[in-house]
């Protein structure tokens, strides 16, 4: 038996001594592996005379189980001693600053939009949407514009191929007046919409852009007057441009598709670009009373049923409240452009404006 003894006191000392799982497994190796010293004593078994077999055979089970144990005694511990280590050296200072996060932002045409629709929102509008492909009935024809009606050159059209629904050339819509028709064909009076949207003119340069943004505006009720059309867009502009006090025009001027019809002017200062002070006008919308003739080109019996209707460029409105002299950044996606005038998206658009 002390052979045996000596040979499970070895290997014992072994695998205490292994400081790494290769270690331990060469031990492991080097005593039960194929040619490993216990499984030569179990292989010699045979050779041993039949009478002390079988205590020979219990005894080299016996140290075979104790190898194993302690094998597996020292590999729990290497193991929790590796996971040990590598939590140290994986270890995260909490204290570090963390790497900031890009937030994104609110584009200024967005806000405005936003913004007016807040503003318009409080009077009782709601904002509605269309296509920014159309047929020129709607476009124009529907409007008071027929074709030949030099109107039609004044907005640089760009026609499309094919036609529409109903029959009609298709054209990239170049005022969002449409949807007055569109509205006024989808639903009864009374009506109190906004329709922010793209609209699209041949023309570019600092100033212009051949996508655009307008927002179109109509009430239809009855008794609806002039005086109606004055109160709501001198409270619109007051809250939009933040100033109580802005001089606000109303003057006499012509579109088709409104009778009477008036282009809206407010105070500020040609020199410095400040509003509401100044002494200078600066036309800013069209609007006007709607056209009999559009009403009854939408259904709406004129006898009954009166309305306003205007519209302004949102590119327009949000370069004079935030002094904006080009407007070609707009569209450029210019990330140091964004940093200076988009909005936090965390900012309400009603906060914002105090509306
Ligand atoms: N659609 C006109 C334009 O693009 C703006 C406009 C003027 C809209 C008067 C209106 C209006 O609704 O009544 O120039």
């Amino acid at each position: 038996m002390n052979d045996l003894e000596a040979l499970a006191a070895s290997t014992e000392a072994d695998i205490a001594a292994a400081t790494d799982p290769r270690a331990l497994d060469a031990v492991r190796v080097g005593a039960l592996g194929k040619s490993g010293t216990l499984t030569a004593l179990l292989k010699g078994l045979g050779a041993v005379p039949a009478e002390a077999r079988k205590e020979r055979g219990a005894a080299l089970n016996a140290v075979k189980s104790r190898i194993e144990a302690a094998l597996e005694a020292r590999r729990a511990i290497l193991e929790a001693a590796a996971l040990d280590a590598r939590l140290r050296a994986e270890k995260q200072d909490m204290s570090l600053p963390p790497r900031p996060i890009a937030q994104g932002s609110i584009h200024p045409i967005n806000r405005t939009i936003e913004e007016l629709t807040a503003i318009f929102g409080a009077m009782g509008f709601s904002a509605v949407e269309g296509p920014d492909i159309e047929s020129d009935w709607y476009n124009f024809g529907a409007l008071n514009i027929p074709d030949h009606h030099p109107a039609r050159q004044d907005q640089d059209t760009f026609y499309l191929p094919g036609q529409g629904a109903d029959g009609r050339p298709l054209v990239l819509r170049t005022q969002t007046s449409p949807l007055q028709v569109r509205t006024m064909l989808g639903q009864e009076p009374p009506i109190r919409i906004i329709a922010p949207g793209r609209t699209y003119r041949a023309d570019h340069d600092a100033t212009h852009s051949p996508m655009f943004h307008q927002v179109e505006g109509l009430v239809i009720d009855r008794g609806i007057t002039l005086g109606h059309l004055k109160g709501c867009l001198t409270d619109f502009l007051r809250a939009f441009f933040g100033i109580s006090n802005l001089p606000v025009r109303f003057r006499s001027s012509y579109f088709p598709f409104t009778e009477p019809s008036m282009e809206v002017d407010i105070g500020w200062n040609r020199k410095t670009g400040e509003l509401g002070a100044g002494g200078d006008w600066l036309e800013i919308l069209g609007s006007g009373m709607v056209h009999p003739r559009v009403l009854a080109n939408c259904g709406v019996d004129a006898r009954e049923w009166q309305g306003f209707a205007f519209g302004m460029g949102i590119e327009r409105i949000t370069m004079l409240k935030h002094g904006i002299a080009d407007l070609r950044p707009f569209y450029e996606g210019d990330v140091r452009w964004l940093a200076h005038y988009a909005s936090s998206p965390l900012t309400p658009a009603s906060l914002h404006e105090g509306v």
